[in-house]
């Protein structure tokens, strides 16, 4: 049993000294996550669109958002473990979210990411991440079979 243990804790580290090599090599590291997250958020709070629906639901609980997108962020990244919460859930009920705040999401975290991430190599890993997220959200709070007629699908 305890050898079991080891090899897993062996294993989970294994995988968190990968993750961290390869952060690592695109030059992404602990100060570049909470810059991200201060950098981002700081422009969706000015966006006309996405601010708005933010403040809404995070006015007087801004600090605590930031923390938790930054050991979110960091979670992803490094696979430290240190975000345990539930992304949909916390996306359920958020008055005025649409599937159309999405695309604009993604395209003010590129900007973003265009003047402050550390190469390209990052840049392209931080995005196809939120892009796989932003997609498994909208499915998640959207779907609706009656919009999912292949037959009604362009191209
Ligand atoms: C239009 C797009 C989005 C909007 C309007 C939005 C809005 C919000 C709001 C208002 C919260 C705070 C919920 C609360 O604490 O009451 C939240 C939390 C969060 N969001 Fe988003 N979000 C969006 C997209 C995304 C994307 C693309 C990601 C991931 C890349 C993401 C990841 C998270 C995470 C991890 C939390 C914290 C969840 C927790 O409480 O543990 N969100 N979001």
């Amino acid at each position: 049993m305890d050898s079991e243990i080891q090899g897993r804790a062996a294993h989970s580290a294994a995988i968190r000294e990968r993750a961290e090599a390869e952060m690592a090599s695109m030059g992404v590291d602990a100060a570049f996550i909470d810059r991200l997250v201060e950098t981002f958020y700081g422009r969706v709070l000015a966006h006309p669109a996405l601010g708005p629906v933010f403040d809404a639901r995070l006015s007087g609980r801004w600090p605590k958002h930031m923390e938790k997108m930054k050991s979110f962020w960091s979670s992803v990244a490094f696979r430290s473990g240190a975000y345990g919460g539930k992304p949909v859930q916390a996306h359920v009920g958020v008055a005025n979210m649409a599937p159309d705040l999405f695309p604009q999401w993604l395209a003010l975290f590129s900007a973003t990411l265009d003047d402050i991430a550390p190469s390209d190599a990052a840049k392209a890993w931080f995005m196809a991440t939120a892009e796989r997220i932003a997609k498994s959200l909208t499915l998640s709070l959207f779907y609706n079979p009656a919009l999912d007629d292949p037959r009604l699908r362009k191209g």
